[in-house]
């Protein structure tokens, strides 16, 4: 930029040096978006799920991508959208598959009940809808698995309707522009009153994603690139140099850590013990080992006791590790030999070692298996 050479020019940078906060009004479609926008144009982040800017986007897409973004990142959904939309590409193909089919395919993405949801909610729009989501943010609402963030993010990204889009990102962004002392989760109101603000009535879609590149590329959570950001005029943060304190959090409880066992029983015709959980729950409909409960107190000596059937059971040496959102879990995996012919307890099947892979296994279970095949 060239140096201002008016005296007015002068003054008026002379005056954004002093002025700790700058003071502007928030207006619909003012400044800041039209400058987020015209960066978008320019730099929006080519995803698999995206239309170019200024088009809408087919809304079994922004439906299927904004339901697997939830909880989990862009690189680790690329490659789940590809596979779901070349083996359903729309609302009725999803719905005509089996559910378990659809477990499958999620396997490994995380938070099951967004799978389950996901099937449910294809089956009321192939049934009820005629195969076309509905285009305002309540009607959307109603559908399984869609809350008030997918909804906004459905209505503005697929019918280009004006809605209020915030997600971790986008919370972040507003959190600095406007350097809201309030710690999150507190704060949550007043961030969307503010984002509201700053929300244009037209391409409210473009705008809600271009945050949330924003807030992916330049607005980072750890050392942002305010100095590569199209708001750093107005922002707050950006004029007081302490971007990184906002979005302030309030303290973090430690994860409280569970134990338990698990339990790999290998037929001799080579076959391997596995159950189905149940449809609700933690990893509800989900493949597994056997296993015991999950709890604070366990004790690995006497896991044993908890075998699906009495065999000569050895623990591995070492534990597999995973974190969930509420707690941490250490198992201890267990493996024995089982004769030719013994037939599966009561809700538990058998499954070929080829075919293990192929059941619908949470990254846990995974893992598990991952520890203690070929043992
Ligand atoms: N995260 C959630 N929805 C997204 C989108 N549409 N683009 C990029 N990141 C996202
Ligand atoms: Fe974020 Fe910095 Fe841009 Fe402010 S100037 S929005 S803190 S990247």
């Amino acid at each position: 930029m060239l140096a201002p050479e008016t005296p007015a020019a002068k003054r008026k940078s002379a005056k954004r040096k002093s002025a700790p906060v700058k003071k502007r009004r928030q207006e619909p479609g003012s400044a800041p978006a039209a400058r987020l926008l015209a960066w978008y144009d320019r730099s929006h982040r080519p995803l698999p799920w995206r239309a170019p800017p200024r088009q809408l986007q087919v809304p079994y897409r922004v439906w299927l991508s904004e339901i697997m973004l939830q909880q989990t990142t862009v690189p680790a959904v690329k490659a789940y959208y590809e596979k779901f939309l070349t083996f359903w590409p729309d609302f009725e193909a999803l719905a005509a598959a089996p559910v378990d089919d659809v477990m499958k395919a999620w396997a490994g993405l995380g938070y099951y009940s967004r799978a389950r949801n996901l099937h449910a909610c294809a089956k009321v729009v192939a049934g009820e809808f005629g195969g076309t989501l509905p285009d305002d943010e309540k009607a959307l609402q109603k559908l399984p698995g869609i809350g008030a963030y997918t909804s906004a993010a459905i209505a503005a990204i697929a019918f280009g309707k004006r809605a209020v889009v915030v997600d971790a990102n986008v919370e972040r962004v507003v959190a600095r522009l406007f350097r809201i002392a309030e710690p999150l989760p507190q704060a949550k109101p007043l961030i969307r009153e503010k984002a509201d603000t700053l929300t244009p009535d037209e391409r409210a879609g473009d705008f809600a994603q271009a945050m949330m590149d924003l807030g992916a590329t330049i607005c980072t959570p750890k050392k942002p690139s305010c100095l590569l950001c199209p708001l750093q005029d107005e922002c707050d943060a950006f004029t007081n140099g302490d971007a990184e304190l906002y979005p302030v959090k309030a303290p973090k409880v430690d994860k409280p850590q569970r134990h338990g066992a698990v339990f790999l029983l290998r037929r001799a015709d080579g076959k391997i013990l596995m159950r189905t959980r149940p449809p609700k729950g933690l990893l509800g409909g989900m493949a597994e080992f056997p296993g015991s409960e999950w709890s604070s107190d366990f004790r690995t000596a006497s896991a044993s006791d908890l075998a699906p059937v009495v065999a000569d059971w050895k623990k591995l040496a070492g534990n597999v590790e995973h974190v969930f959102t509420h707690f941490a879990l250490r198992l201890a995996v267990f493996h024995a030999a089982a004769p030719r012919g013994l037939r599966a307890p009561q809700g538990m099947r058998w499954v070929a070692e080829q075919d293990v892979e192929d059941e619908a296994l949470p990254t846990l279970m995974r893992k598990v298996w991952m520890h203690g095949r070929g043992k």
